[in-house]
């Protein structure tokens, strides 16, 4: 039986990233690679809306923290984190290993990080120098109001940081338009591809603010990856297969039109949250901000997710996520981003409505 593979992130892979993925192997010093790669980085500064530069490592979505952190401030430094759930919370820690001044904004698992909590925190902490936003909060199905949050961090004068793993090439992201200075995401989720590259767009702003960086650093140095970058070239060996995959699926993406694809995940978000709604499932997140890539619910009183989610994949044949944190064992997500159909999602959404009736009423 084919599986609906509904977790967030690795998604399911179209069939032309898969093809793509097959080339051989060819000289990352070479011409062939070099026109291939020039390509590629442009069809990603155009898939982020940006004239500056995308850099692309091959590393997962985490490295995006630590990159940020060594390249723009230095130890001591005083930032300021939003937080609403378990990756925002990461985006904190990584910062704090690191020794920066971490100050923290939460807002409760659920909900988001709303322009006036900003607006407040920094006048509390009037001297941080950058703010980290997390674009689409997984483990709740939350997305905060990125491009809102943006214009109160620029009005302020910091940085703006985005974890944007599991948002962009799904959800709006304007990075030149809304004064993004710096966006990471992962290969793995909206992009259709595996795991294996960090993506980041790094605008002027951020660009000058490596020169007065305090970290060593070598593998994650922004000018050393930019200089070859601009070159067509990387600094150490490139993940080829996944990069072959990368171009592929841009160019599926550019030629659908970015407009189209963020639309596309309103309707798949829209579809996912009607279905579990209507067949009585109370949805996590607030629903004003509701993610159009995730969804979440929690399991019926007493039920574990690892049970829900074993009857999900035994009767229904889809494969979906636990919780993270506090929610570990009481939540379960539905991904529904990338190279999926508004009919997997609407499936997937309904298989859990009727297991949750079949498992919520035999506890009943
Ligand atoms: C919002 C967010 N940030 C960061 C990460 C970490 O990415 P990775 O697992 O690729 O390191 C994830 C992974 O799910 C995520 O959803």
């Amino acid at each position: 039986m084919d599986l609906n593979f509904r977790i967030p992130g690795p998604t399911p892979l179209p069939p032309m990233v898969l093809s793509a993925m097959q080339r051989p192997m060819i000289s990352h010093r070479g011409s062939q690679f070099k026109e291939f790669y020039l390509e590629t980085l442009r069809l990603a500064r155009e898939a982020h809306r940006t004239e500056h530069p995308v850099l692309l490592w091959p590393a997962s979505g985490s490295a995006g923290w630590e990159a940020s952190v060594v390249n723009l401030f230095a130890p001591g430094d005083p930032v300021l984190a939003t937080v609403c759930g378990e990756f925002g919370q990461r985006y904190a820690e990584v910062a704090r290993i690191f020794g920066l001044d971490v100050r923290m904004l939460e807002a409760p698992w659920g909900q988001a990080v709303t322009p006036d909590l900003l607006r407040a925190a920094l006048e509390a902490n009037p001297e941080v120098k950058g703010v980290f936003i997390t674009h689409n909060e997984t483990a709740t199905a939350v997305t905060n109001p990125v491009a809102e949050l943006a214009a109160v961090v620029r009005a302020h004068g910091a940085l703006v940081l985005v974890d944007a793993v599991s948002g962009a090439g799904a959800l709006p992201l304007e990075v030149d338009a809304w004064g993004l200075d710096f966006v990471m995401s992962g290969s793995q989720k909206a992009w259709m591809c595996p795991p294996g590259l960090m993506i980041a767009a790094i605008g002027p702003r951020a660009m000058d603010a490596v020169k007065g960086s305090g970290f060593p650093r070598f593998y994650w140095d922004f000018e050393r990856m930019l200089q070859q970058s601009e070159q067509g070239f990387t600094p150490t060996t490139p993940a080829l297969s996944t990069l072959y995959g990368f171009h592929a699926a841009l160019t599926i993406m550019i030629d659908e039109g970015m407009d189209a694809v963020w639309d596309r995940h309103r309707r798949l978000g829209e579809a996912a949250r009607r279905t579990l709604t209507e067949g009585g499932v109370e949805l996590f997140a607030d629903p004003a901000y509701a993610s159009n890539t995730v969804t979440g619910f929690l399991t019926p009183e007493g039920v574990s997710t690892k049970a829900f989610n074993a009857r999900l994949k035994e009767e229904f044949g889809v494969v979906a996520a636990g919780g993270q944190g506090p929610f570990k064992e009481t939540m379960v997500r539905i991904g529904h981003m990338g190279w999926t159909t508004i009919g997997e999602t609407e499936a997937a959404a309904a298989a859990a409505v009727a297991v949750a009736h079949e498992l919520g009423s035999a506890e009943a």
